[in-house]
């Protein structure tokens, strides 16, 4: 059974769907981050989840009991749940011990219990040296830490989590996503995640749920959405990609404009289709030769490029016509603009996404 369950959840606001029939099933102890661009629906979701948003149609179960449906609704409060906020709002009148022990205090938790299971989440969270602290004189990093670890010490049934790191400078965030990542991996508990950010979603999750416009567009694992996403909008959503317009015929993906066929893999497998979009990643296409099993699409000419230091990002223009393509090349391969060259491309690395 799932331990948290979405069904064709709905949330209108006057004519606009902002929520618009998701649906999605969370087993226990999975983390699952549901991922889209601002406006999409993510915060409206979690908040459905919590209680603090009455869903205009649909339900939601926890391990098979339903907590919300537009007749009956279980209080916040009741629901076992912790959420954290982006403003992660901590008690600054509170220090960092009394911040943590606020949910086992309010659960009327007897007092030794409460001391020695905020005694062992600070260390779980590394902030034994502050529990006399007041948040003031933390650092960002340190303050969400401390927002973590008093979601976490009421052991709740499911942690919902919105777009906690948008406050923390760059390096920082990655520093916390591992940490957020090796802390579920130590309480596996049933957590939903929302960010915009899908390297983040990437480092995070067991399973990503891609959001559009209140949609859900694919729910699937990180390799699975990045290597066979099922949507243009994924496609491009998660890393960069060229969509091209193409055809499948008895197993081979023939792409406008290029003049070789390309065997798709067996996972990647659609019935023959007289017009579709492929996604190929940038980094899957190759220039001057290419690696074992790679497919040769015929010859390109260099019409842009920038160096990036980790690679080169050139745009060419297949010789035999079609759209302009964006391949990834090391940085030994200089190409200067107006050169000519064979492209070939990773069989693997191709998707038809529609
Ligand atoms: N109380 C409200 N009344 C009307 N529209 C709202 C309300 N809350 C959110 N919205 C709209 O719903 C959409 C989704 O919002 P939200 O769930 O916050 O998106 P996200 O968290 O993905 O950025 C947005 O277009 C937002 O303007
Ligand atoms: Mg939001």
């Amino acid at each position: 059974m799932s331990k948290l369950e979405l069904k064709d959840l709905r949330k209108n606001y006057g004519s606009a769907s902002v929520v618009d029939g998701v649906s999605l099933q969370l087993r226990r102890g999975e983390l699952v981050t549901l991922l889209g661009p601002s406006g999409c629906g993510k915060t409206t979701t979690l908040r459905m989840i919590a209680g603090f948003i009455e869903p205009s149609a649909g339900a939601i179960l926890v391990d098979g009991r339903e907590i919300s449906s537009p007749t009956r609704s279980v209080p916040p409060e009741h629901r076992g749940m912790s959420m954290i906020f982006q403003s992660y709002a901590i008690w600054p009148n509170m220090t960092v011990a009394e911040n943590v022990g606020f949910g086992l205090q309010v659960r009327k938790t007897p007092a030794a219990e409460t001391a020695q299971r905020v005694k062992e989440m600070l260390d779980v969270v590394k902030l034994g040296p502050y529990a006399q602290r007041y948040p003031a004189e933390l650092s960002g990093g340190q303050q969400q830490r401390v927002a973590l670890a008093r979601a976490m010490i009421v052991r709740p049934e499911v942690l919902l989590l919105d777009e906690p790191l948008s406050n923390l400078d760059a390096n920082l965030r990655e520093e916390m996503a591992a940490e957020i990542r090796r802390l579920h991996d130590e309480f596996r508990f049933t957590t939903v995640y929302v960010t915009h950010d899908q390297t983040e979603a990437m480092a995070i999750s067991d399973r990503i749920a891609v959001l559009h416009q209140g949609r859900l567009e694919q729910i699937d694992t990180p390799w699975n959405l990045y290597n066979r996403p099922q949507t243009p909008f994924v496609a491009g959503f998660i890393g960069k990609t060229n969509l091209v317009q193409g055809a499948v015929q008895g197993g081979r993906m023939r792409l406008d404009g290029l003049p070789e066929g390309i065997p798709l893999q067996a996972d990647a497998a659609v019935g023959d289709r007289a017009s579709l979009q492929a996604s190929i990643r940038p980094q899957s296409l190759y220039l001057g030769s290419g690696p074992d099993g790679a497919v040769p699409l015929g010859a390109v000419s260099v019409v842009g490029r920038t160096y990036l230091g980790e690679y080169w990002h050139y745009l060419v223009q297949p010789s035999a016509g079609g759209a302009p393509l964006k391949v990834h090349a090391a940085p030994s391969l200089v190409l200067e603009v107006g050169q000519q060259s064979m492209m070939y491309v990773d069989p693997y690395a191709v998707a038809a996404v529609q």
